[in-house]
């Protein structure tokens, strides 16, 4: 077997099945999917916890979701987390919905219960998590800017901070439209959090910086190495604290390094990845998840 399985490999579970001791029981899916860091985090946690099972990835392509969570019922597995492109396939493909995927508008972790699939969101929670972890401060006492409040992600963050209180929520985007449908959204589900939306242009940021605690990237760029800078370096100040939901493998990225030099304090999405995944674990397993094994598998993933 190579590092994913294919789908129609997964299809043909049966034959499958014979390459995984312990048996597969949880597993990744998305389009690509073969980068995913996730296994590296969940199987040192399943093997601390002693659980006889194993975390594989499986590649899904779109339109496919609803068929593979048959299958992953009918093939014995407990849970899978699912990333992109799949999050929003994902919420009508469960056969129930929590309470907080459905406000967060995508489901991340699907937990199989008898047969029935119950739908989750770890983004969110992962996302308070990660800031009271690293910055000692919850998000309800923060001023949040979120850059990229056009896609799944930003939505997820700016959801979760409103409905945690934050003291004021910014949003700004490339195509200013999804932000104003998002702030509207937002300002109906919670009504007590006060909401902008302003045109997203280096100018508007560097107007609205003085105000702000928390900065969030929730776009992709980033991602690669000659991708452009997110904000001029010198409108960042010591005072911040930097939210980069991106991870790259090969090093940090020219955000979180500005971030830096200027003394401010930042959260890579690695870090994101960890929370959300120990609540996905949680929602499986119950109790804490094993945070520690899952951060030193992840430390290890990045630096091979
Ligand atoms: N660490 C983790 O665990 C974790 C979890 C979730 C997501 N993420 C990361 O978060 C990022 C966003 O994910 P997503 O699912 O929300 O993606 P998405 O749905 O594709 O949304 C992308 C967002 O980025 C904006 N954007 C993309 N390219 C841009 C550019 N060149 N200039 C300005 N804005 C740009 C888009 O603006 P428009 O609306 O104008 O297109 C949109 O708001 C990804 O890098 C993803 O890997 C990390």
């Amino acid at each position: 077997m190579g590092e994913f399985l294919t789908f129609d490999e997964f299809l043909n579970w049966d034959e499958a099945a014979k390459h995984f001791t312990p048996p597969a029981r949880l597993a990744v899916i998305g389009d690509p999917i073969a980068h995913s860091r996730s296994p590296q985090m969940h199987n040192p946690a399943l093997l601390e916890r002693g659980i006889e099972a194993q975390y594989i990835r499986v590649q899904v392509p779109q339109g496919r979701v609803a068929e593979a969570f048959k299958q992953f019922a009918a093939s014995g597995f407990l849970g899978v987390n699912i990333t992109i492109p799949h999050k929003f396939e994902a919420l009508k493909a469960v056969d129930k919905i929590d309470p907080l995927a459905r406000r967060l508008g995508a489901v991340n972790t699907l937990a199989i219960r008898e047969g029935r699939l119950l739908g989750y969101n770890s983004d969110g929670p992962g996302f308070l998590r990660s800031v009271k972890e690293s910055f000692g401060v919850g998000v309800e006492d923060l001023r949040v800017l979120i850059l990229g409040a056009g896609g799944g992600a930003g939505r997820a963050v700016a959801v979760q901070s409103a409905l945690v209180s934050c003291r004021e929520l910014v949003l700004m985007n490339r195509t200013a439209a999804k932000a104003e449908a998002l702030a509207a959204e937002v300002t109906s589900l919670c009504p007590q959090t006060a909401v902008k939306c302003t045109l997203w242009t280096d100018d508007t940021v560097m107007d609205v910086l003085p105000e702000i605690d928390l900065i969030v990237n929730a776009t992709s760029i980033g991602m690669k190495g000659g991708d452009s800078r997110l904000l001029p370096a010198q409108a960042l100040q010591a005072r911040h604290r930097v939210f980069d939901m991106v991870y790259r493998a090969d090093g940090e990225t020219l955000l979180l390094a500005d971030a830096r030099k200027a003394g401010a304090k930042v959260v890579d999405g690695l870090t994101l990845l960890l929370h959300q995944g120990a609540i996905s674990f949680e929602h499986w397993f119950g109790g804490s998840a094993p945070l520690e094994a899952m951060r030193e598998g992840l430390r290890l993933a990045v630096q091979a």
